[in-house]
């Protein structure tokens, strides 16, 4: 095993990125590594607890877990929303699971000690049984959890000396901004539980390189200019954007939205320019203004795509570390959650997210079942995706396999993010650590290795 020492840094990290382009395997599946991410990087780090649709209400709560700690998030009378460690003070009861509402607050199931949703301790049950020292008033509240709210979601960090939320997530949170994340439904959520490690899991959906060899439907001729230009014909190539439009639509289920597709097929007979850059770009700002407008006339808050466009804005993909993605399309997205279950165990959550008018939003989706990667209930490109997933963390145990080689330009944004995370297990200060965390939260598909310069 290679030690490297920072100059920076009091904490040796094991198996650490030397090579830019390259992983070591142990990263993967090592529990010394994997203790080392439980008390140097979860506990640090701004986690997206759980949409805000989920607690809509005054009293609504949703329990959120992370490796073994578990929180409670919950909307207060004042409709701000809070956190705490989900634990009774007497005797250490988990009070929350799962999702509901409690506008009474807590009762703890043991012995009954009550609890308000701000967090107030409002009853000891014969209380006159303790002694005196047992019943300090501020140490038999909920213990608060570093809790804010953006885009749509509540976000919790179990450091209190951690900047604040914005600081840590830009600028994916300037360009989810500007797509107006924060108008967002949850349409379905799914989970599946991985059997991989964390980082394995999220570097599936992180570089387009896969693309091609894992979603062969999505190889779709007409779509890449011709090599004689002479030979472009573009009602050929409206045909293969609608059915690239309508496979990944098919394919996630959402992400590129049925409604979208069908914003697209009203505009088939479009006359596109017989130049395929022209044909493109003409294509694609009448489907953005068709996308758009039909949007806005039935009430909903949209983005104008086209403005997106010319600000630089329209990124397929926005990642924010080190556990959340989000993969916006037209109108709608994909959202992506990934939390480890072990070292070698994941679990992965996708939301599909779209736009509703106002008072017309759909009842929010249950929490999910864990589902197995192969059930048949998963749209068939993240199947896709997994079906590799299993045979890639087996593959890392190889005797012959030392370390991942990654492609310098098309994946470069694994590097970024390894050595982020190296970062963090390192012990380094906040200062330090948030302009690197500038590099790693932007687009990462073909991304280039960055220098992160701690
Ligand atoms: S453990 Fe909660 S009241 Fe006893
Ligand atoms: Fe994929």
């Amino acid at each position: 095993m290679t030690i490297v020492e920072h100059k920076w840094s009091a904490l040796p990290v094991p198996y650490a990125i030397e090579v830019l382009d390259r992983v070591p395997k142990e990263r993967y599946y090592d529990p010394d590594f994997y203790q080392m991410e439980v008390e140097l990087l979860w506990p640090r780090v701004w986690q997206l607890a759980c949409r805000l649709e989920e607690i809509p209400e005054p009293g609504d709560y949703a329990e959120y877990q992370i490796l073994d700690q578990s929180v409670v998030v919950v909307r207060a009378e004042d409709m701000g929303v809070r956190a705490f460690h989900n634990v009774c003070r007497h005797r250490g009861v988990r009070l929350a699971q799962g999702r509901g509402s409690r506008r009474g607050g807590f009762v703890c199931p043991f012995h009954g000690w009550c609890y308000g949703t701000d967090g107030r301790n409002t009853r000891v049950t014969q209380s006159g049984a303790f002694s005196e020292h047992n019943l300090q008033a501020a140490e038999l509240d909920l213990t608060p959890v570093r809790c804010e709210t953006w885009g749509g979601s509540a976000w919790i960090n179990l450091d209190d000396e951690a900047p604040p939320l914005r600081a840590c997530i830009e600028p994916f949170a300037t360009v989810q901004d500007e797509w107006r994340a924060e108008s967002l439904r949850a349409e379905w959520w799914y989970a599946c539980r991985l059997p991989v490690n964390w980082k394995l899991a999220e570097e599936a959906f992180v570089e387009q390189y896969h693309v091609l060899a894992t979603h062969p439907q999505l190889r779709i001729p007409g779509r890449v200019p011709p090599r004689d230009p002479a030979d472009f014909d573009p009602r050929v190539f409206v045909e293969a954007e609608l059915h690239y439009l309508r496979v990944m639509s098919e394919g996630m289920d959402g992400m590129v939205h049925a409604r979208d597709v069908e914003i697209a097929e009203t505009l088939q007979d479009l006359e596109l320019p017989a130049e395929y850059q022209l044909a493109r770009s003409t294509w694609e700002r009448h489907l953005n203004d068709a996308v758009t407008r039909t949007h806005r006339e039935r009430g909903c808050v949209v983005p104008d795509l086209n403005e997106l466009q010319e600000h630089g804005f329209n990124e397929p993909m926005g990642y924010c570390f080190p556990h959340h993605f989000v993969l916006p399309m037209y109108s709608s997205a994909s959202s992506y959650r990934f939390r480890p279950l072990g070292p070698e165990e994941t679990l992965m959550e996708i939301w599909s997210l779209t736009r509703f008018p106002e008072g017309a939003e759909p009842e929010t989706p249950p929490v999910p079942e864990w589902w197995e990667s192969d059930d048949p209930r998963w749209p068939p490109i993240p199947i896709q995706d997994f079906s590799n997933l299993a045979r890639q963390q087996r593959g890392l145990h190889d005797k012959s396999f030392e370390y991942m080689r990654l492609s310098e330009r098309n994946e470069g944004h694994i590097s970024n993010f390894h050595r982020m995370l190296d970062g963090f297990l390192a012990g380094l200060p906040y200062e330090k650590l948030l302009p690197a965390l500038r590099k790693v939260n932007v687009n990462p598909l073909e991304m280039p290795v960055v220098e992160m310069a701690f």
